[in-house]
């Protein structure tokens, strides 16, 4: 009997995208699915598809295992909870030890390239989980690494093309950046497939740039100037903060940057290829198609 696929986080932006690939790119029938999410009321179009629609909250450990039963196998999304160091952790230890008790045979959880060691400081939830995978009692899993998507762009770059500068402490740091939706298509491919195992893919885009490369194209796709500013990790910080953002959030989210200056995010790689049989979609075509988001503010 084919096996039925669960997937979290089903109403978040990568959620609907893994569900829309399962349907439509895999054709996987409706009734093999079981989406999860903390607000079923807004999955009332996939219930009506015929999909499974269960109520699972990663901070109600209690109420997993049901919301678990009978999934062969579980994409765990990983939370975007970042208000308190090791919460998400938490959360998704509850998540795999639920899949565990529930029967699950196989968990593909979405990780991050370079987890261990990492300066990173939202890494160790992420290193924390692959963990968890590996001493847990489950027959397989898959760990995607997954590369950075082109959409994060969206935090920084209309602000920085309102004003034409782009402050980076990432200094001469690569990202391969890579679309959303190619992630999800990938996340969906792991979900359905009947590979068991223990594995690991690093999903990286086609090519990986410098901010001052990125910024480069950016001007092209927009039309307008944009120019990198260079600035030590404190200075970064502290603009953050002084456009509102809390000092703990700021230190995040400059992290990223002191990640990328130290070489962690710029390996491509061809493990996407590898386990869709398709190519990464270009960063140029992501930017021709959101140029005029990019530059609406
Ligand atoms: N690689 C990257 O560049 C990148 C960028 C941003 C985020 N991420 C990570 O990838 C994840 C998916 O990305 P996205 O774009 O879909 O983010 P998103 O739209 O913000 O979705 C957040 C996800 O977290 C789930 N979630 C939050 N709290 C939860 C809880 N207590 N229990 C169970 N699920 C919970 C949400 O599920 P429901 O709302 O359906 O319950 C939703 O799937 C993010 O949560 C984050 O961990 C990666």
């Amino acid at each position: 009997m084919a096996s039925t696929l669960l997937v979290t986080g089903a109403s978040g932006h990568l959620g609907q995208r893994v569900i829309h690939h399962l349907l439509e790119t895999l054709n996987v029938a409706p009734q093999r699915i079981i989406a999860t999410t903390r607000k079923p009321e807004t999955l009332k179009d996939l219930a009506a598809k015929g999909i499974t629609v269960r109520s699972a909250d990663f901070d109600d450990a209690a109420s997993l295992r049901s919301a678990f039963a009978g999934a062969d196998r579980l994409l765990l999304i990983s939370t975007d909870a970042l208000d308190r160091p090791g919460r998400r952790l938490e959360q998704h230890q509850a998540a795999v030890a639920a899949a565990e008790q529930a029967g699950v045979a196989h968990v593909v959880y979405t990780s991050m390239p370079l987890p261990e060691n990492s300066p990173l400081l939202i890494a160790p939830d992420h290193a924390g989980t692959e963990k968890a995978l590996a001493s847990s009692a489950l027959e397989g899993w898959t760990v995607l690494r997954n590369h950075w998507y082109f959409e994060n762009l969206f935090m920084s770059l209309p602000q920085a093309l309102a004003s034409g500068q782009w402050y980076s402490a990432a200094g001469q740091g690569k990202v391969a950046y890579i679309a959303r939706d190619d992630l999800a298509r990938a996340a969906a491919i792991a979900l359905a497939s009947e590979a068991g195992g223990k594995t690991s893919y690093t999903l990286s885009g086609a090519e990986a740039f410098t901010t001052e490369q990125i910024a480069q194209q950016v001007s092209q796709a927009t039309g307008k100037p944009l120019q990198v500013v260079h600035v030590p990790l404190a200075g970064l910080i502290q603009g953050m903060v002084g456009a509102g953002f809390p000092e703990p959030l700021a230190a995040v989210f400059a992290s990223f940057d002191t990640n990328t200056a130290a070489g962690r995010v710029a390996e491509v790689t061809e493990d996407y290829q590898k386990l869709t049989g398709v190519a990464q979609q270009p960063f140029v075509h992501w930017l021709t198609a959101n140029a005029s988001t990019l530059t609406a503010q």
